[in-house]
C-alpha cells in the first residue's frame, strides 16, 4: 500500500520525545521555547509561536490581525477549508480568488479584482509546496494597506527569491500533521515578519496571549517568578503545543533540508518519467522559487476518477487536493456563493490527482506508479 504521504520517523526523534517524557515539563516547558527559536532561525522570521495545529495557527493569525464581522479577507478558492474557516471563526467574510492554471497558486490579478473597501487581509496558500507570487501580493497589500498572510502549511523548506518560506508574509502559518514537510504528530506554528519591528512585537504578543486563554503569563513563568496571580485580559483559547510535540518537531526540523531534498528528487524523477505519458501533466515549477513538494500533483487530461480508482486497485492511494472551498455544503447552505465562482479552480478540481510522495519513496515505487498510469493510458479507453 502506497499512501499519498506519510511521516518519516527515526530513533533520534523517538529519543527526543522520550527525553521530554523523563523531564519535569510536559507542556509550557523549555522545549517549547527551543523549538520556536530554532524555527524562527530557520525561517529567518522575527518570531515563531507554536500552536496545536495548522488550523489554530490560522485562527490565531486572524485574531492577531483583529479580523471582525465587517472585514473581508481574500483567500484562494483551491485550498483546504481551514484557510477560509479561520476568517469565519472571527465573523469575517472570506472572498474567493481564482488560481493560475499552470501552478494552481492564487492569481494576484484575481486578488486585485476581489479587493474592496472592506478588505483587511490576503491569505495566500502555497499549493503543493510551491510559494505564491509574494512580490506581486506584497505590492497589492502595500497599495491597499492590507495584511499579507501565508498559509504555508505545504511549503516549509521552500524558498522564494532565495528567501525561506516563513519570512515572506506578515504572518506565516504552518501545520505539522504527519503528511506535512515535518511532523510533531499534530502541531502548528505562526511566524511573524512585518517590516516594522514594533508591529512584529505586538503581533507576536497577540498570538501568544490568544493561544493561552487570553492570559499573558504561563504556568512555568509564574512558577519561576513565585507568583500565583494572573489576569485574563481577552478571550483566548488553549492552543498550546506540548513539549513532547515540540521535541519531535525540533528533531524533525534538524532533518528538514534532507527531507526537502528527497522530495525534490522524487518529484524530478516523477516528472522525468511522466514525460512519455501525454495524458498526465505535472504542474509548472517556477524558476524564481524552490518547491517543497509536499504534494506531487498532476492533471489528468481525461477521467481522473477512473485513474484514481484504478490506482487504488493496485494499492496506490492517490488523493485529490482540493474541492473549491465554496462548493462545500456548509458554504453553499449559509452564503450566497453565486459570485464566488472561480472557473480555473473548478476545472482543476475535475483533473487533479496527488500521487504518493514522502522522503524515502524509492525509484522502483515511482516506476510502479508511473507504470500503472501508463497502463491506463495505453490499455483502458479513459474517455469511454
Ligand atoms: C493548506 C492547509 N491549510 C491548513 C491546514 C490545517 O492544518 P492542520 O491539519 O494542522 O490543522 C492544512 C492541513 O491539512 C492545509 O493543508
Amino acid at each position: 500500500m502506497l499512501p499519498y504521504g506519510k511521516q518519516t520517523i527515526d530513533e533520534a526523534d523517538i529519543q527526543a520525545v522520550v527525553d521530554v517524557l523523563r523531564s519535569d515539563w510536559l507542556t509550557t516547558g523549555p522545549v517549547v521555547n527551543q523549538f520556536e527559536e530554532a524555527f524562527s532561525d530557520y525561517t529567518n522570521a522575527y518570531s515563531a509561536t507554536s500552536v496545536c495545529n495548522g488550523t489554530a495557527a490560522l485562527q490565531a493569525a486572524m485574531n492577531a490581525l483583529g479580523i471582525q464581522p465587517s472585514d473581508e479577507v481574500v483567500v484562494p478558492a483551491l485550498t483546504f477549508c481551514a484557510t477560509s474557516n479561520a476568517v469565519l471563526y472571527h465573523g469575517g467574510t472570506p472572498v474567493f480568488a481564482d488560481v493560475s492554471a499552470d501552478t494552481l497558486l492564487i492569481d494576484p490579478e484575481d486578488v486585485a479584482n476581489k479587493i474592496t473597501a472592506k478588505t483587511k487581509a490576503i491569505i495566500a496558500m502555497d499549493y503543493a509546496g510551491q510559494p505564491c507570487d509574494y512580490k506581486a501580493l506584497r505590492d497589492l497589500a502595500d497599495k491597499f494597506g492590507l495584511f499579507l498572510v501565508a498559509d504555508a502549511c505545504h511549503s516549509l523548506g521552500a524558498t522564494y527569491d532565495h528567501r525561506p518560506v516563513g519570512g515572506l508574509a506578515d504572518l506565516n502559518c504552518f501545520s505539522f500533521h504527519p503528511v506535512k514537510p515535518l511532523t510533531s504528530g499534530e502541531g502548528g506554528m505562526v511566524t511573524v515578519n512585518t517590516k516594522d519591528p514594533k508591529r512584529a512585537d505586538s503581533l507576536t504578543t497577540a498570538l501568544r496571549v490568544f493561544r493561552n486563554h487570553g492570559i499573558q503569563s504561563d504556568h512555568r513563568s509564574r512558577h519561576h517568578n513565585g507568583q500565583f496571580e494572573y489576569d485574563m485580559s481577552q478571550l483566548g483559547f488553549n492552543l498550546r503545543l506540548t513539549d513532547i510535540q515540540c521535541a519531535l518537531g525540533m528533531s524533525q526540523l534538524s532533518k528538514l533540508d534532507t527531507f526537502t531534498k528527497s522530495r525534490q528528487e522524487i518529484a524530478a524523477e516523477y516528472i522525468r518519467q511522466l514525460k512519455g505519458l501525454p495524458d498526465y501533466d505535472p504542474l509548472v515549477q517556477l524558476s524564481d522559487r524552490t518547491h517543497a513538494y509536499h504534494l506531487m500533483v498532476i492533471r489528468c487530461r481525461s477521467n481522473r476518477d477512473h485513474v484514481f480508482q484504478e490506482l487504488r486497485k493496485r494499492g496506490i492511494f492517490a488523493n485529490v487536493h482540493y474541492r473549491p472551498v465554496y462548493q462545500h455544503s456548509f458554504y453553499q447552505n449559509r452564503f450566497d456563493t453565486s459570485s464566488a465562482r472561480c472557473p480555473i479552480a473548478e476545472q482543476a478540481y475535475q483533473e487533479i490527482l496527488s500521487l504518493p510522495i514522502f522522503p524515502g519513496l524509492t525509484r522502483e515505487q515511482i516506476k510502479f506508479v508511473n507504470q500503472a498510469l501508463a497502463e491506463m493510458t495505453l490499455g483502458v479507453p479513459m474517455s469511454a
